[in-house]
């Protein structure tokens, strides 16, 4: 088998641009859904570029971003025809934030590892995303992500040619290590990009103050039809946490999230309906959000101090979710395994036992699946 090698650590930044990535990667010509094809080999594309040539040095200490900036700006010119690789060899790039750009590939050697700068004036503030409204940190602006890209088509951070999607990768972060988000309240509701067909699968996420995997709370746009499996989530505050809020409208649905181990994690689950705070004051509070059709199966879990907290909202309560051989093992610290209200669903096979609007025991025809091969959501 060949060594995986898409490797990031990053320390502070939010993984936005993830959404961009998955909605539009095209393998052959075609729309590929964001689903991993691993026996598809992508169009190799007609031009690469090595960061090396542009001076870059990977020992972990001198900062790139020139090299970085300079060999997007370059690749640039290759849009149209084809577009573009860069190529990040073995090392520690040391780097403040670049943008990336349509139809290119940014390929990480085994043990390429991007490193963001640890310096927040290194970080400069920016304008806020059109279906924000405004920063999230701070008013009326934003910290500029480590590797940004908005609205872009036909991108692919990859570490090898046959696959697509985010997988392979270990991420370690202060904050959410992978956060999946579609806009802001009123902003996010008026631009309404969904963030649709994502496949994460075989990464291994941290973060110490958030959560390894979560959904939203900025979600306004929709977000829809996930397939995250084969994941190892540690040493966070939260593993697997949907959030949202009254004002958000939207939706979180259609989301499976099979074979995860989690471990050393205050809550192995959450479901948050009154997360985060609003852009301003122009939110509509009657904007209820959706949230629907999650299935967590096949979950292992050691050392977890909360089960599950699903705390949905009451105008809109939070339904169908299911749980399905689900087995963790609390720790003494824990006082109460699992917290519920305004949330139906089923289970099948979980320890600890989940509270009783999560008892609705059945066969597993009744939880969400996708459909594979082609992504498209159902439940059976
Ligand atoms: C990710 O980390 C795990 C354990 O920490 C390690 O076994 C694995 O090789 C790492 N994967 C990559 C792609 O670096
Ligand atoms: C990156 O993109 C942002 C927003 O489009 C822009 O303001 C900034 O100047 C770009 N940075 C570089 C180095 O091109
Ligand atoms: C259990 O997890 C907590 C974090 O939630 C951590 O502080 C503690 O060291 C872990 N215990 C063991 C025995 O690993
Ligand atoms: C239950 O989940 C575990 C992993 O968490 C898996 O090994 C096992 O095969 C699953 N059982 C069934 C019946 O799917
Ligand atoms: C559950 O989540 C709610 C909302 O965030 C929070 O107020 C509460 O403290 C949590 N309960 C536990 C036991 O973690
Ligand atoms: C159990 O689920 C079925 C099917 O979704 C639903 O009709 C029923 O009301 C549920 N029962 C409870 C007690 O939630």
């Amino acid at each position: 088998m060949h060594e995986r090698s898409c490797h990031i650590f990053l320390n502070r930044v939010a993984l936005l641009l993830l959404l961009a990535l998955c909605n539009a990667i095209k393998v052959n010509g075609e729309e590929s859904n964001g689903q991993c094809f691993h026996k598809l080999t992508l169009d190799p594309r007609p031009h690469s570029v090595s960061i090396l040539e542009f001076g870059a040095v990977g020992d972990g200490k001198t900062l790139n971003t020139i090299a970085f900036q300079n060999a997007i700006f370059y690749l640039k010119s290759f849009a149209d025809k084809g577009g573009a690789q860069l190529y990040v060899p073995p090392g520690r790039w040391l780097t403040e934030s670049f943008n990336l750009t349509s139809h290119l590939t940014l390929f990480l050697e085994k043990g390429a590892v991007i490193l963001g700068s640890q310096d927040p004036s290194h970080w400069d503030i920016v304008e806020p995303l059109p279906s924000y409204g405004r920063g999230i940190e701070l008013p009326g602006g934003r910290y500029r992500s480590l590797v940004n890209g908005y609205m872009l088509r036909d991108v692919i951070i990859t570490d090898s040619s046959d696959n697509v999607c985010i997988e392979d990768c270990n991420i370690s972060m202060g904050h959410d290590a992978i956060a999946l988000k579609s806009g802001w309240d009123e902003y996010g509701i008026a631009y309404g990009r969904p963030t649709t067909n994502v496949h994460v699968r075989r990464v291994h996420l941290q973060s110490s103050s958030g959560s390894s995997l979560a959904f939203g709370s900025e979600m306004s746009g929709g977000i829809s039809n996930v397939q995250v499996e084969q994941v190892h989530l540690y040493n966070s505050l939260s593993g697997i946490e949907f959030r949202t809020a009254r004002g958000r409208g939207g939706y979180i649905k259609e989301i499976i999230v099979s074979d995860v181990d989690l471990l050393n994690m205050n809550t192995a689950f959450s479901a948050i309906g009154d997360y985060g705070f609003h852009p301003d004051d122009k939110f509509d509070p009657h904007a209820f959000p959706v949230l629907e059709k999650i299935t967590l199966q096949n979950i292992v879990g050691t050392n977890i101090t909360v089960a599950g907290n699903f705390t949905g909202i009451q105008e809109s309560p939070f339904t169908s979710i299911c749980l399905s051989n689900i087995s963790l093992s609390i720790n003494a610290a824990s006082s109460t395994s699992w917290v519920c209200s305004y949330v139906s669903g089923f289970s099948d096979s979980v320890f600890p036992e989940p509270c009783p609007d999560l008892e609705n025991s059945t066969t597993s025809s009744s939880c969400f699946f996708l459909l594979k091969p082609n992504g498209k959501a159902a439940v059976l």
